[in-house]
């Protein structure tokens, strides 16, 4: 399994994964996946085998200087490849470039009744902070994890 950054020439690949693991309304649009991968506070991994997309995480942060946190916008593994630890993976370069970006801390929503990502999420160490009621469509509760990024060693 490779894990590389992001090119413009993958985006079909990375939206029939996002076709594959989510449904309206919970799917993202293409121009919103667009604008995410485009833009220059993101930072998107692929997962390729074989020169087939697995997977993909996109991660994004906000904030300035001492004060910047980033947030994990999805990571999708394609239903065949999954149970490979491809989503750890993912999770690891996302946490790097986080780190890289200067973020101390890194969080995210999950539905929650996503007992897999969950699952992963609290495996890789992310702590529950809280529930949102009605975060998405047809009123389905988002849980929020997250977890601290240790500064650099001086
Ligand atoms: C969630 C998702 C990314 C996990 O990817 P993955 O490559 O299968 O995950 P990993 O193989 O790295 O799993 C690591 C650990 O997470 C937990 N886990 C992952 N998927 C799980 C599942 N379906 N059920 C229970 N535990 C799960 C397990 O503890 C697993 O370790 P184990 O296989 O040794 O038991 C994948 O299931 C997916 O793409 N789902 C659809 C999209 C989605 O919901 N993304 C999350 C958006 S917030």
């Amino acid at each position: 399994m490779l894990y590389r950054p992001y090119r413009p020439e993958d985006f079909a690949a990375l939206y029939a994964i996002e076709e594959a693991c989510f449904q309206p309304p919970l799917r993202f649009s293409r121009a919103y996946m667009q604008r995410l991968v485009r833009s220059s506070s993101a930072a998107t991994w692929v997962a390729e085998d074989g020169g087939q997309m697995a997977g993909f995480a996109i991660l994004d942060w906000t904030g300035e200087a001492d004060a910047i946190s980033a947030y994990i916008q999805t990571i999708e593994v394609a239903p065949e490849k999954r149970r490979l630890r491809i989503g750890s993976e993912l999770m690891q370069r996302a946490e790097q470039s986080a780190r890289a970006a200067g973020a101390t801390l890194i969080w995210l929503h999950v539905d929650a009744e996503n007992a897999g990502a969950i699952r992963l999420y609290e495996a890789h160490g992310y702590r529950r902070e809280g529930r949102e009621a009605n975060y998405y469509p047809r009123g389905r509760a988002a849980l929020v994890y997250a977890k601290s990024l240790p500064g650099p060693r001086l």
